[in-house]
């Protein structure tokens, strides 16, 4: 999603649909902008589902002076892409608007709250609960006085709000103020010459100015026409330092990186922390609130397959592990392509697993369609709101990637592997394979994973380096492990062939003494997952037998394992991670030395020859 806000001297409007066209490249469903009429005369909203173009044809023919406003551009994470859904959302009088980038975990209960209290919601956002609580604060209400101060009134919203948001508000009372607010999720100002500008990303005010305030989290921002004040939490006065972008507008589309692979390869640890938002209860049941389906008939499911293509496939051999292992139903995982043209064995208690990014993979929804007619349940997995396969399914979860624009799929992979390993947790605990405790337990690891991802790129670049100029003269390469090991390295293998045009095999480490081994003469690299887990010296004791041909053996290994230098030529170390969970993690250095490789060899790391980013043909 994204946020533009201008007050100033100049027409409003025109300012931030410029804006928003700016922010268009990172996926939108929707687009609004709230103007102010001035001298308190009230607020103009407009709302369209579709392109920012469809909402500047609404506004070309009406005369709005307007010099204060604000808009946003929505990527759907809470209810379908619809009118009432998009931003700015309004309280209930109208005079108050806001946008918000972030997802409020404490949605549900602060509505219900509001509700009792007399507010009437009309999106099933988690954003308007922030409109209706500014509201509150503002006018007076659960027994507090009001405090007809925007940016106090923001302030107090932020206190019953956990979670994460970027706001900008705009108030009918209070002519020229826009009030801003941050916590995880970003939010820039500026000055230009003609007024003052926020965004939730450089590039939407970058042809005003180039030195922006980066707000920092719990930090809030006045912005009126003359000029911005900072304050922090408890509305003392701050003085922020001045970034100067020296970025082109291409660079900061990428957020100032050279390509969206690495903005979105880096993007990750979010990814891991936004699709678990909201997804434990106080007392350690799960809540995926677009589940669907009762308990009582997850309970009675008694075959999973988990159906996809490419790297959502990828993510579905991880979940097999895993539905297999917890919830102990047999689970089969399959190529959609494929799926569709057996005969597979289907019953009503047959859950379908649909993993597909886009939402409208053709071999994906053919398969969905077919199961169903079959009797099927089906669950989709999936990063767009509201796309076929979520319509066509009986339930889902969203995977919180954000948009994705690389074409080898990265960030979105994370998001599937984290949401199956939900899935896997919850049928484990509605089958009874798992008490809450576990369940928690189980939860707050998967969610270190944030941080250990975060661990590899502040510490492995030079290993994932030294390991990519390694590989990028071979004719071929082989990656290798077994359990979750192997699961790993085809998504390993397929990265690198995307990418980087270099022909990669995967196979499970036991199986390569029975073919692949041939492959192997000397200096041939051997991408091996070797982490810690029950199959590591398995794992070793196949690498010796490459070792002994003459390969180059690169190892992905856990942190503390000095043994796997004995055979290892390079070493790229992921921290210690429950098996489990190894996939989010070691699959990461896997995505970087893909890309090293694919930039050495010069190729185009976003857009790779001959493939497409959603494939909607059969
Ligand atoms: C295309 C993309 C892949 C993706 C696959 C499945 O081949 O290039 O990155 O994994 O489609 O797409 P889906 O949107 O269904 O996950």
């Amino acid at each position: 999603c994204g946020i533009v806000g201008y007050t100033g001297s100049e027409q409003a409007k025109d300012i931030l649909i410029g804006g928003l066209k700016r922010l268009e490249y990172r996926g939108y469903d929707s687009a609004g902008v709230a103007l102010e009429r001035g001298d308190g005369a009230g607020l103009d909203v407009f709302r369209r589902v579709g392109k920012v173009s469809g909402l500047e044809s609404e506004l070309e023919h009406l005369d709005l002076a307007s010099t204060c406003g604000i808009g946003h551009t929505r990527w759907a994470t809470h209810g379908r892409p619809s009118v009432a859904n998009a931003h700015p959302h309004s309280s209930c009088d109208g005079r108050i608007s806001i946008v918000h980038n972030g997802i409020i975990e404490n949605f549900a209960e602060l509505r219900e709250e509001l509700e009792g209290r007399g507010h009437r919601f009309t999106s099933d956002t988690d954003t308007e609960v922030f409109a209706h609580l500014i509201e509150e604060a503002y006018e007076g209400g659960n027994g507090k006085p009001g405090s007809h101060d925007l940016l106090a009134a923001v302030r107090e919203a932020c206190t019953h709000v956990i979670g994460a948001y970027g706001i900008a508000a705009i108030c009918a009372d209070e002519p020229g103020v826009i009030a801003v607010a941050r916590k995880d999720s970003p939010i820039v100002i500026g000055q230009g010459a003609t007024g003052c500008y926020v965004a939730s990303d450089v590039i939407a005010l970058i042809d005003a100015t180039r030195d922006v305030v980066v707000l920092e989290d719990g930090q809030f921002a006045r912005l009126t026409p003359e000029g911005v004040t900072y304050t922090d939490a408890e509305g003392a006065l701050i003085e922020p330092a001045i970034t100067h972008i020296d970025w082109d507008i291409d660079m900061a589309e990428k957020g100032g990186h050279p390509d969206f692979m690495i903005k979105e390869i880096l993007e990750q640890p979010r990814v891991v922390r936004d699709t678990l938002v909201g997804r434990l209860t106080g007392t350690g049941e799960l809540d995926i609130d677009e589940l669907g389906l009762t308990y009582e008939e997850l309970d009675l499911i008694d075959r999973v397959y988990v159906i996809a293509c490419g790297t959502s496939y990828h993510a579905g051999l991880i979940a097999n592990n895993l539905i297999e292992a917890w919830a102990r139903i047999p689970c089969e995982v399959e190529a959609a392509s494929e799926f569709r043209y057996r005969n597979p064995i289907i019953t009503p208690t047959t859950l379908v697993v649909a993993v597909s990014q886009s939402g409208e993979t053709a071999d994906t929804l053919a398969a969905i369609r077919d199961a169903r007619i079959k009797g099927a349940k089906v669950f989709g997995i999936t990063n767009v709101v509201g796309s076929p396969v979520a319509r066509e399914s009986d339930g889902v979860i969203y995977t919180k990637a954000n948009k994705e624009i690389a074409v080898a799929s990265t960030k979105s992979f994370i998001g599937q592997v984290v949401s199956l390993t939900l899935l896997a947790l919850l049928l484990a605990q509605v089958k009874g394979k798992m008490n809450t405790r576990q369940v928690k337990l189980l939860f707050h690891e998967l969610g270190d994973t944030a941080e250990q991802i975060q661990w590899i790129f502040d510490t492995q670049q030079e290993a994932i380096h030294e390991a990519a100029l390694a590989c990028k003269d071979a004719h071929s390469a082989l990656f290798v492990g077994r359990g979750m090991g192997a699961a790993i390295s085809y998504e390993g293998a397929l990265k690198l062939k995307e990418i980087s045009y270099l022909h990669a095999e995967a196979y499970a480490a036991g199986e390569m003494k029975h073919g692949p081994i041939a492959l192997i003469d000397p200096g041939f690299p051997v991408i091996a997952v070797t982490t810690k887990s029950p199959v590591y010296d398995k794992t070793v004791s196949n690498l010796k037998e490459c070792e002994a041909r003459g390969a180059k053996i690169i190892a992905v290994a856990t942190e503390g394992d000095e043994d796997i230098k004995q055979i290892a030529d390079h070493v790229i170390y992921i921290p210690p991670v429950r098996d489990a969970f190894s996939p989010i993690t070691a699959t990461v250095p896997l995505q970087l030395l893909a890309r090293e490789v694919a930039l050495m060899r010069g190729c185009d790391v976003d857009q790779p020859r001959n493939l497409a980013k959603s494939v909607t043909v059969e």
